[in-house]
Parts: structure tokens; C-alpha cells; sequence
């Protein structure tokens, strides 16, 4: 059931995101006042040409890039809170409790396995014991059929491989809100179809708000929510023209 039916209170929220790169002659605007609502039980998909800012617009609502201004709130433990002023350690620890991220270069630890990618996740903040942790990856491995792969390292792995370990990564922890950026860009639509309908079941099943970069139209039907970045400007498009 899409969860626009049932709308609730936002529960992370972009508000006039401005966001600027480099200075005098080479300073450019990428995100020009962006404003974005994310609500929990929602599969959002943004797309928009190369270079008009999806990946800045997510690290900056994930709380990894700060934005010139604009307000990022998400919800933590039932209110909403700023996220650009928490001090880094408590914005830290946010990310680690409430947030996963699949990078679109994967970012995994060269010297781990897979496993490894995921238990030191679930383990890192002390939240997992070694035995549950080690349960709970190979079963979000086995979900992404890399039953196979545990015990390589990410340079034994293909590059399909290497993003369902990054997707797996993310979702371990049953975040709230999941921010995937290119998550299906390598893989087979077999694998892909794969990958859209775990984060449609994380976000429909267990509430989670999550937000997906993608260049990719099959995804559409799979998606609550559309929106279409382009030159920094967000729009938010109808799911019923589908181009
Ligand atoms: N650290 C940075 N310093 C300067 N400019 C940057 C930086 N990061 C991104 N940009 C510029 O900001 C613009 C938006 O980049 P961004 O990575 O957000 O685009 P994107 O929509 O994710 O593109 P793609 O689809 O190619 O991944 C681009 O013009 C890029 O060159
Ligand atoms: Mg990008």
C-alpha cells in the first residue's frame, strides 16, 4: 500500500537548502533553496541529470555535508531536531543510530570481508553482541544473495557484488532513514529489482523514510514518491507520467 494513503507528520525535513562550492570566479550554486519532506513509510526516488546536485542534496540531509543555509530536522527519539546544530558528537551519534548511507562509489573497508562490513556496524557503539551481529549480517547478505561472497574483501568482489555489500551495509541496522545514491547503478535488473523491493519492504514494513538517487525509469513503479532535481531547483513530478 503506498504510504501516501496514510500521511503522516513528516519525519525528516529540508527546509531552504542552499548550498554553495568554491569561491570568487569558481563559486556555483548547487542547490538553490531545496526544500524536501521525507515521511516515514515512504520509498522516494530523485532523479535529474549528472552534476545537478542529488548526491549534495543527500549528504547534506544525511548530516554529512553542512549546507550555507537552510534547515535539515529530522526526528529523533519522537521530536524534530536540527541537525546542523547538534555538535559533531551528538551528530555522530544521530547518523549511527538513525541513519545508513550507500554511498555511489560504495565506500567499503578494503581490508574487511563482507561480513566483516556488517558486523562492524551492528557491534560499532557497543549496540550488538559479536554472536547477534554476526546472525544479523549473514542474514541481510543472504537477502542480497551474497551468501557466496562472506568472506571476501571487497577486491575479490565485482562491482555488483561490491554495492549489494554497500546496500546490505546500510540496511543492517534497520535505520530510519536510508539515504541510497545510485543503489541499483550496477547491477542487473534481476539484482536491481532485487534491491528496490528490500527498500520498498524497509520503508512499507518497517516505516523507514528512504531516499533514493537513480537514473534508472524502471524503478518508478516500485517508488511512493518522484521527485526531479535539475540545476539545483527540486520539483516534485506526478508518479502518473512516468518520463
Ligand atoms: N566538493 C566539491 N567541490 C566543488 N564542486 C563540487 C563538489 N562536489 C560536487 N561539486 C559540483 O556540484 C555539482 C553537483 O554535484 P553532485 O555530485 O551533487 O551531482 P549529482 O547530481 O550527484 O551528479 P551525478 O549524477 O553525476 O552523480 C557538480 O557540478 C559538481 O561538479
Ligand atoms: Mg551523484
Amino acid at each position: 500500500m503506498p504510504a501516501t494513503a496514510t500521511k503522516t507528520a513528516p519525519s525528516l525535513r529540508g527546509v531552504n537548502l542552499v548550498k554553495t562550492y568554491g569561491d570568487g570566479a569558481t563559486r556555483r550554486t548547487t542547490l538553490h533553496n531545496v526544500s524536501i519532506d521525507l515521511h516515514p513509510g515512504e520509498l522516494v526516488l530523485l532523479m535529474g541529470p549528472s552534476g545537478s546536485g542529488k548526491s549534495t542534496l543527500l549528504a547534506v540531509l544525511s548530516g554529512l555535508l553542512e549546507p550555507d543555509s537552510g534547515q535539515v530536522l529530522a526526528e529523533d527519539d519522537g521530536r524534530l531536531r536540527e541537525v546542523w546544530h547538534l555538535t559533531p558528537k551528538e551528530r555522530e551519534e544521530y547518523r549511527r543510530r538513525h541513519t545508513g548511507f550507500v554511498f555511489q562509489g560504495y565506500n567499503l573497508f578494503p581490508a574487511l570481508t563482507a561480513r566483516q562490513q556488517l558486523e562492524i556496524v551492528l557491534k560499532w557503539g557497543g549496540s550488538l553482541g559479536s554472536g547477534e551481529a554476526r546472525h544479523r549480517a549473514d542474514e541481510m547478505l543472504d537477502k542480497l544473495g551474497l551468501e557466496k561472497n562472506k568472506h571476501k574483501k571487497p577486491a575479490q568482489l565485482s562491482g555488483g557484488e561490491k554495492q549489494r555489500v554497500a546496500i546490505a551495509r546500510a540496511l543492517v541496522k534497520n535505520p530510519n532513514f536510508v539515504f541510497a545514491d545510485e543503489p541499483t547503478s550496477a547491477l542487473d535488473w534481476e539484482n536491481g529489482q532485487k534491491v528496490i523491493e528490500l527498500l520498498r519492504d524497509a520503508a512499507h514494513e518497517r516505516r523507514a523514510s528512504i531516499l533514493v538517487v537513480s537514473h534508472d525509469h524502471r524503478l518508478l513503479p516500485f517508488v511512493d514518491v518522484y521527485y526531479h532535481l535539475e540545476d539545483g531547483h527540486l520539483e516534485r513530478r506526478s508518479l502518473d507520467h512516468k518520463h
